[in-house]
């Protein structure tokens, strides 16, 4: 199998708002030995992609292909004897031709290189598109609920954004060791699939008075953990609603980074506060071997389930329309866009 010098790409040239996105002819570079390629069939459009876009997370260099997950076929394996012989590489499995699902920023693209680690063998009774629908969020939701709050039978836990990508599959993931999940959402639609989802309840925030329900619902204790990708608006409730010795896990910005926060008011309920970033949680290749496994397992008995919000194409106006939908706070689940067949 091989790969073209050039590829159609969705890029930015400079940093801003959706009309910055194009789609464009680039070359492709040249593939490092440690990588494999991936003909790319979908992507998934994620919250860190307008991120990147708005530079709230400066594009490392211009032209820019944004996006951090993509699924579809091995067209070229690693080249480096090293890696060829590595045990860690060998254990993976890769063949050409076999399905992956690939988590490497650049995937904006018709065709990925991507360092060998990053990429995880989908197993025969999962699909393309569900693979890729739960990679990024999934392992996030993984590795979060083990490592940044090891989610217990009997804890009272507090998902924001429960019926986005990642709440949903955190309801699943919550529910599924055994927790109570309290969720927070915009609308009665919404709150209807998180409850589908392992949500026990959800609180409408913008009708209802999320504190004073969080502390009604844990007979005014608080949770145990928080897990909140809204941000600025929700910060300072958070440290309302956790209990004493709580964990309140930081997990995204959907309305804003948070503003710089002293550490001396955490003594007040000796909380434990995380800022954690799933990349920076699975880096070493036993730690990737260890969650895509996880991750896989979870996706193939069904405890967790993706949903997809819309498919979009491949083109500069579907990949615009996906982030404006995603920031727009009206979607569910999982944003994708089809690549190819
Ligand atoms: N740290 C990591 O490694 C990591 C990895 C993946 C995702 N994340 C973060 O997790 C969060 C959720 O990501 P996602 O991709 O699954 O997105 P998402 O939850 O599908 O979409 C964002 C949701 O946030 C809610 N929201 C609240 N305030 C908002 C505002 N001011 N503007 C826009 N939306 C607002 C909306 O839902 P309601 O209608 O329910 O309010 C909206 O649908 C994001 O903050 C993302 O950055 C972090």
């Amino acid at each position: 199998m091989s790969y073209p010098s050039t590829v159609q790409a969705i890029v930015i040239s400079r940093t801003g708002g959706p009309e910055v996105i194009e789609k464009r002819e680039i070359p492709f570079s040249k593939v490092a030995p440690d990588h494999l390629v991936v003909k790319v069939q979908y992507l998934g459009v994620n919250f860190i992609d307008t991120y990147y876009r708005e530079g709230l997370y400066p594009p490392p260099k211009f032209p820019f292909v944004n996006g951090q997950e993509a699924s579809g076929v091995i067209v070229a394996l690693p080249t480096d004897e090293s890696v060829l012989n590595d045990p860690d590489y060998k254990k993976r499995g890769y063949k050409e031709g076999c399905r992956v699902a690939v988590d490497h920023l650049g995937s904006y693209a018709e065709y990925v290189s991507a360092p060998w680690n990053t990429a995880y063998v989908i197993p025969e009774s999962v699909s393309t598109l569900t693979a890729v629908s739960g990679l990024e969020q999934g392992l996030t939701a993984i590795s979060f609920m083990e490592e940044a709050y090891d989610v217990q039978k009997g804890d009272i836990i507090l998902i924001h954004t429960v019926a986005g990508g990642l709440g949903l599959l955190m309801a699943q993931l919550a529910k599924s060791r055994g927790a109570t999940v309290i969720g927070t959402t915009s609308t009665p639609e919404k709150a209807a699939l998180a409850k589908a989802n392992g949500a026990d309840h959800v609180i409408l925030y913008k009708s209802e008075n999320t504190v004073a329900r969080v502390l009604e619902l844990t007979n005014g204790e608080g949770v145990h953990a928080i897990f909140d990708g809204v941000g600025k608006d929700t910060f300072e409730s958070d440290l309302v609603m956790i209990r004493r010795k709580g964990t309140l896990v930081s997990v995204g910005n959907a309305s804003g980074a948070v503003p710089p926060f002293p550490p001396i008011r955490l003594m007040q309920k000796n909380v434990k506060l995380l800022r954690p970033s799933m990349s920076t949680y699975i880096c070493t290749p036993a730690e990737a071997f260890y969650y895509g496994n996880a991750l896989f397992s979870l996706l193939a008995n069904g405890t967790l389930k993706p949903q997809v919000f819309k498919e979009y194409p491949f083109t500069a106006e579907g990949v615009k329309q996906a982030q404006v939908d995603l920031t727009s706070g009206k979607t569910t689940g999982k944003l994708v866009v089809k690549v190819s067949d």
